[in-house]
């Protein structure tokens, strides 16, 4: 059996990640989520299967994480091989704003403050719940996902000035997880962070996807383009499969490395 756990499984990427892994034989998927009764999407997608567990969790609160790594080793009998880490804060009201574009400075902090505490220290806090786990398994691999904006050379580049408070975020996650990856070297783990490209998750937002979120994505795309950035809008499907890819070739002079799933390789603008 190889078991992983996807963090974030409601919605989005993790969601693609748990029905592409739990169509893999021998699979047991554990997909975390803050929520199970409101995890429609899930739900629908799980239907009938008997290798996917739903456990809850939030990763701004550790009681919570402890709580889903017993359940999850009551499961796997205290084993764990693969930890995907999609969950982060996307908050539409505030996500594309500078620094200049909120109304006070109060509320620019705490907008800071609430992403750093779900896209960082939840990242963190998420692999320290679930390390003994995975230092019991056998393939030791963890794999935090991270978009290219988290490297300062790409923002330079591409002169964005916006999305500050996820650029920052996420920037320290990267940092974290390089941390993670120092940490745990001499146990054999591969800690990677892994870019999935642009993915259109406007389908699974609410009940029944959210057009205008897939319309002003569209034209985000259409602009970057425009202005010499080579972004492709990938779906889930194809984004998840091509991410499984390079974790399924993961080795062990990866570990550290920030990798694009496009190319397999360490990202780089
Ligand atoms: N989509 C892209 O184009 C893209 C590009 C580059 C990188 N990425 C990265 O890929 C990852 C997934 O992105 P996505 O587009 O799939 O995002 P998404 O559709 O917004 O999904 C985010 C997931 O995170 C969960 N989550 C949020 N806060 C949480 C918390 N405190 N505790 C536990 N779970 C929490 C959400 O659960 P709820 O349903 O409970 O809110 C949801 O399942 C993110 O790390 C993102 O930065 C995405």
């Amino acid at each position: 059996m190889t078991y992983y756990a996807v963090i974030g499984a409601s919605r989005g990427i993790g969601l693609e990640y748990v029905r592409q892994l739990a169509a893999r034989p021998d699979s047991i998927v554990l997909a975390v989520v803050r929520n199970a009764a409101k995890a429609n999407h899930l739900q629908v997608a799980i239907k009938g299967l008997n290798n996917v567990h739903v456990l809850e969790a939030d990763v701004t609160d550790y009681k919570t994480l402890e709580s889903a790594t017993k359940a999850a080793s009551d499961i796997t009998g205290g084993k764990l091989n693969y930890l995907i880490h999609s969950a982060a804060r996307v908050d539409m009201r505030t996500f594309f704003k500078g620094f200049d574009q909120f109304a006070t400075i109060d509320e620019f902090d705490a907008d800071v403050l609430a992403a750093f505490k779900t896209n960082a220290l939840g990242m963190i806090h998420t692999v320290a719940a679930f390390l003994p786990l995975l230092q019991a398994g056998s393939a030791k691999k963890i794999v935090i996902l991270e978009p290219a904006n988290a490297d300062p050379k790409t923002v330079r580049a591409y002169g964005l000035a916006g999305m500050a408070a996820h650029h920052i975020t996420k920037a320290s996650s990267l940092m974290a997880m390089t941390k993670w990856a120092v940490k745990l070297q001499d146990e054999g783990f591969v800690v990677v962070a892994l870019n999935p490209g642009v993915v259109d998750t406007t389908g699974t937002i609410g009940e029944h996807g959210d057009p205008a979120a897939h319309d002003a994505l569209s034209k985000a795309v259409e602009g970057f383009v425009k202005r010499g950035i080579p972004a492709v809008l990938q779906t889930p499907q194809e984004s998840v499969s091509a991410q499984l890819k390079v974790i399924d070739g993961l080795k062990s002079s990866d570990n550290g490395l920030f990798l694009d799933a496009s190319t397999g390789k360490e990202y780089t603008i």
